[in-house]
Order: C-alpha cells, then structure tokens, then sequence
C-alpha cells in the first residue's frame, strides 16, 4: 500500500511532485477555462444521498454483470493517453492492478506500450480512435481482436481536438521552444527521469509505430493527432467497425439523448457518458447532469457507462444513482499509477472499494442494481445537486 496517500487527491499530489511538469499538465488539464472538468468534479460531488439506517447491510455484493460477464466491481479503467510514460511501462503495469482486482482496464490509442505488449500481461479492452487513414483503423480492430480484446470503445468527441491551454504552456504542444523546455522539466525529476525515460525505453507510442516509424516519440504525437484525426466521422462510420469487430462495441462520448438513441440504432453495444474529462468541448454540462436524461432515453436497451469527475467511490455510487450501470475511472487510476505505479493503482481499486461499501451500507443497498434514484434526495423530479 503506498505509504501517505489515503485518497484520489492525496495521489495527485504524489504524481505532481513525480512528473515532469509537461505530463502532469496534460494528464491533470481541461480545455480552455476548464469550466466543465470542474464541473464534473463539483456536480457529483453535490449529489445528494438519503441517509438510511436499521436495514441489516452486513452482505454486500458489489459485482455486477456487464455483456453477460460477471465483474467484481462496476468500475473500470478508462482509457488514459499517454499513461505509459507516468510509470515505466505504466499500460502494462495498470492492466494488472484492473486484472488482479476483477475490473476491466481499457488501452488509449495514444498509449505507449502496443495492444500486444499489454494483452501479453494482462485482458484488456481498446479504445479507438476513428482517423484518416481507414487502412490503419482497420489494422487496429484487427489487432485488437487478435489480442482477445474484450470490448472496442470507440471514442468518437474528438473529431476535432480541443484546445488545452495547460498544454501549450508546459511546452507539450504548440511551441517550437517545447523540445528543449520538456528537457529541462525532465532533469527536474530525476526519479521519474531514471524510472521511466532510462529503464522504461523504449519511450515511444506503441501502436502508431506502423504510421510513425519505431522513433514515434512524443512530440511527434501532438502533430499527429492534430493531422489525422477525421473531423468528416458519421453514424456510417461506427457501422463500418460494427461491421468488423463482432465483440461488445462501446461508442465513447456521448453527451446529449438523441445521440444516446442513435447509438442504440447504429448498432452500439453500450455508450459511455462523457465529456471526455473536460478535455475537449468546454461549457458543456457534467457527465452527472446529462445522465439522467440520457438514462431516460436510453430507457435499459443497452448499458450505459459513464466518466469524469470520479474520485471516489462515493462518486461511483453516485453515477449509479444517476442512471449508470458502470463507471469508467481516468485521473483517479492515473494519478495512482504516476504516483505508485502497479500498487498505487491497485490501492486506488481497494479505496474506491472500501467507500463503495460504506456508501452502500449507509444508504440501505446491499446489491448494485439497488443503486437508483431511491437513493438520492430530490425536489420536484430532478436529483439534488
Ligand atoms: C486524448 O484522448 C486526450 O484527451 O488527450
């Protein structure tokens, strides 16, 4: 167990004082003013519980099923970019704490390690990104299914990328003085420096080394992505992956009902309610706010995930509350890992665990599917924020 981190923000302080500065900025930032990825934190943090007592809530289960597999908790690892270089060959390392704790970990496009290099240590599921090149999307489905991949999430709110302040300033994106400023903040950690950069090569993005050539580092990421992601993807194109990956097919940034049902009518196994962590469209509602009425829409055709602002597992039971079936962590993992790398992810899963059960035994509920509005205090028909 880490020594001296007894939460989410305890872990965050740990991995800012870890990464050089560049990284923890672009792991740690929003868009623009950040208005929504506060909000995401603020929002569910503001939902209100109903306390109830005297309800014998000595048993509870906390597992629940998810496309007809039983999972140990209803939480996951979202896909985090970049995450292999906040611990030495940190993908692999966070595939195993998910595994070795019955959650599902998910491998971002823009990791560092390959879809292989983690399938070889750990199940995984793979997020994809919809780019240009079709000839390398098909490639990656291929890989993924290849590599036994549980489910494919495609990510589809990044059609374009949004503008990351934090990033240009630490010198990740944008600047030509960026080189020589990252090489300075690196010298400044030297742990992380000897950890990661020396015993973790080789530094590079694992699955773009077919596009980028194996010297794919991260500078040239940034261009990458700005070049190549299709601004022109449609509902056409999440058939065409329908039509190649037959496993549970996740559409990944979902925000708005109508969205919701289209994805229930283009052939989506489950949605993912997202904002993408406040990452990309700024001014947009939380994932707590937006759910209730996706929810709505959804009405229990497909399963509904959800992200952004977890940091606890109060927070999980709150988006569950809310109308989620399952809940996808990103900072909260990522920070952990940064931080403590395996273990660190292992003790957040144990965390979010421990306050599950607390959450749960303090509003009554000893099963998942009890977690519904019931639980929540309301005026008129809206959740108490
Ligand atoms: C990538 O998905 C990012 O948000 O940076």
């Amino acid at each position: 167990m880490a020594k001296g981190a007894a939460s989410v923000s305890d872990y965050r302080a740990l991995a800012k004082a870890r990464l050089p500065h560049f990284l923890f900025e672009y792991l740690d930032g929003g868009s623009y003013d950040e208005v929504t990825l506060r909000r995401n934190v603020e929002d569910l943090q503001a939902v209100a519980l109903k306390q109830r007592v005297l309800r014998d809530v000595a048993s509870i289960d906390l597992s629940t099923e998810l496309f007809g597999k039983r999972v140990d908790l209803p939480v996951g690892l979202g896909p985090v970019g970049l995450s292999g270089l906040y611990a030495r060959r940190g993908e692999v390392q966070a595939a195993r704490a998910a595994a070795a704790a019955g959650v599902p970990f998910t491998l971002s496009t823009l990791s560092a390690c390959s879809i292989g290099e983690v399938a070889r240590a750990a199940p995984l599921w793979f997020q994809l990104y919809m780019v240009k090149d079709r000839g390398f999307v098909s490639d990656m489905v291929a890989r993924a299914k290849e590599a036994g991949c549980g489910a494919l999430l495609l990510t589809v709110d990044l059609a374009v990328p949004g503008t990351r302040y934090r990033d240009s300033r630490a010198g990740l994106s944008g600047s030509l003085r960026g080189p020589a400023s990252r090489a300075f903040q690196v010298l400044r950690r030297p742990d992380w420096a000897w950890d990661v950069a020396v015993r973790g090569r080789p530094m590079t993005m694992g699955n773009l080394e077919p596009l980028l050539g194996s010297g794919a580092a991260l500078a040239d990421l940034m261009g990458w992505v700005a070049k190549n992601f299709d601004a022109s993807v449609t509902w056409k194109d999440v058939e065409w992956v329908r039509s190649q990956w037959q496993g549970p097919l996740i559409v990944k940034g979902i925000l708005d009902p109508d969205d919701a049902r289209a994805a229930v009518d283009n052939g989506a196994d489950a949605i993912v309610v997202s904002n993408h962590g406040g990452r990309q469209l700024d001014g947009v509602l939380s994932s707590a706010r937006a759910l209730p009425a996706i929810a709505d829409a959804v009405a229990g055709r497909m399963p509904i995930l959800a992200d952004g602002g977890v940091r606890s597992g109060l927070d999980v039971v709150r988006m569950l509350a809310l109308g989620a079936d399952f809940v996808l962590l990103g900072r909260a993992w990522a920070y952990a890992l940064a931080a403590r790398g395996e273990a660190g992810v292992a003790h957040v899963l144990k965390l979010i665990e421990a306050e599950m059960r607390v959450a749960m035994a303090l509003t009554g509920c000893t099963r998942i599917d009890q977690l519904n509005e019931q639980i929540l205090e309301r005026s008129g028909n809206q959740a108490t924020f």
